[in-house]
């Protein structure tokens, strides 16, 4: 795009500050913020004004296995589970294309060091956990790892310098996530640097399309996988490629499976799985009210107790109906380095931007069916999100401690 057509489009959009250092930039500058901004989707911007509020539907308990009816299937859904990890039937999907501003570190999440005597990486941790399930199928199941174009390098060449963890490295592979613009409060486009927008990973609903573009799904299915297993980076005790969740799941019929932990007290800060106009879906805590959130029934439990943990199933066929530019976008707030009047970069101490997501939980939603499968928190949910406090790095050693995992 020519200067003169570059500048048109951002007058049309109002949003001509981009281009404030123009004159100072070399050719190479020029050409990388042209291409960022041809690359804007512009129907996002709005967004901030309106602030999206999701419909909310009619919301309704959904009905799940807990632990009593898994302890009494386990040993069916395990064998069935074992013999679709045998054929190849499955891939993990690890999602480490967040930025983990919550926990400080510039450095990708997963190679955060939790160890204390001797050093325990992250992603050590998430691959110690997978190594069980390959001892006991006997195959190396399929790892996709899910960065930004912001840590990519760096969690590959860590990948590559510990050797994967005693992985092995042809059954892993990595795929890049897209970034979205950042936009100040005013929802103006921000700048990182004179030849640079502020972009950020656009959410992790976009998993799925992004495998696609890389190619990976398309061979993955050819070659059998018909079952993703989806989690996050931060949880290092979850099990993943479960035989006993992805057994479960296949026998319900259902198209998707949640890992859940019964929710510790109403005002724990973490979505609920339920039905919402008869659809599965997940409202988030701040979404749920205190009416919901305290509700009980004649035995007193909650009702809507059912706590995602980001470890989800999905089947092949049905993800490739989920198109990813049918999910919601999400507006977060959220503190954004970014360049000032004068042109020099400046870490706010308070939220001074926005950015764009799409969320896996929304995709569950569209899947159209879901089996909540119930996990003890204390063998498998210790999310890592904070350096310290409530689900931080303190309380996830504990937790691993308690494990037997040595630090
Ligand atoms: P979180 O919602 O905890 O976000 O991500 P985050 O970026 O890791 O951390 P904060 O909020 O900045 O502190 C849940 C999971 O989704 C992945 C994360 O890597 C984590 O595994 N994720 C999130 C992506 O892969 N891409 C994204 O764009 C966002």
């Amino acid at each position: 795009m020519i200067y003169r057509e570059l500048k048109e489009l951002l007058e049309r959009h109002n949003q001509l500050q981009v281009l404030k250092w123009w004159d100072e930039l070399d050719a190479a500058g020029r050409q990388k913020l042209a291409g960022q901004i041809e690359r804007v989707d512009w129907s996002l911007l709005p967004l901030v004004k309106g602030h999206a509020v999701f419909p909310k539907g009619k919301v309704e308990p959904i009905d799940g296995l807990d632990l009593a009816a898994i302890a009494e299937g386990r040993e069916r859904f395990r064998a069935l589970g074992l013999e679709a990890l045998r054929a190849g039937k499955l891939a993990c999907v690890l999602l480490a294309g967040g930025q983990g501003t919550r926990l400080g570190s510039d450095a990708p999440k997963g190679t955060f060091d939790i160890g204390l005597t001797k050093p325990l990486f992250i992603f050590e941790q998430l691959i110690r956990n997978l190594q069980e399930v390959v001892r006991a199928c006997g195959v190396a199941v399929p790892l996709f790892i899910m960065t930004s174009e912001e840590n990519d390098a760096r969690t590959q060449d860590f990948f590559r310098a510990h050797d994967y963890f005693g992985y092995p490295a042809q059954a892993v592979a990595f795929f890049r996530q897209e970034m979205a613009p950042v936009v100040g409060l005013d929802g103006k486009l921000l700048l990182s640097a004179k030849d640079s927008l502020a972009l950020s990973p656009n959410g992790n609903g976009g998993w799925y399309s992004s495998l696609v573009r890389a190619g990976l799904a398309e061979e993955a299915e050819k070659r059998g996988v018909t079952w993703y297993n989806v989690f996050a980076v931060d949880n290092v005790l979850q099990r993943m490629a479960d035989p006993v969740f992805l057994g479960a799941t296949m026998e319900s019929g259902r198209a998707t499976g949640a890992k859940f932990v019964r929710k510790a007290c109403p005002e724990e800060r973490v979505g609920v799985l339920c039905l919402e106009d008869g659809r599965p879906g997940v409202i988030e805590y701040y979404e749920i009210g205190k009416e919901l959130s305290e509700l009980r029934d004649e035995a007193g439990r909650l009702v809507y107790s059912f706590g995602v943990t980001l470890n989800y199933l999905f089947r092949a066929d049905v993800l490739r109906t989920i198109s990813a530019a049918r999910l919601p976008v999400h507006v977060a707030k959220k503190k954004v380095p970014c360049l000032d009047e004068a042109g020099n970069l400046v870490e706010p101490q308070t939220e001074n931007g926005c950015k764009f997501e799409t969320l896996i939980l929304d995709m569950i939603r569209c899947a159209g069916s879901c089996l909540p499968f119930e996990v003890e928190r204390e063998k498998e949910f210790a999310p890592i999100k904070n350096r310290t406090g409530v689900d931080s790095v303190d309380t996830a050693r504990e937790l691993l401690r308690k494990n037997g995992v040595e630090l």
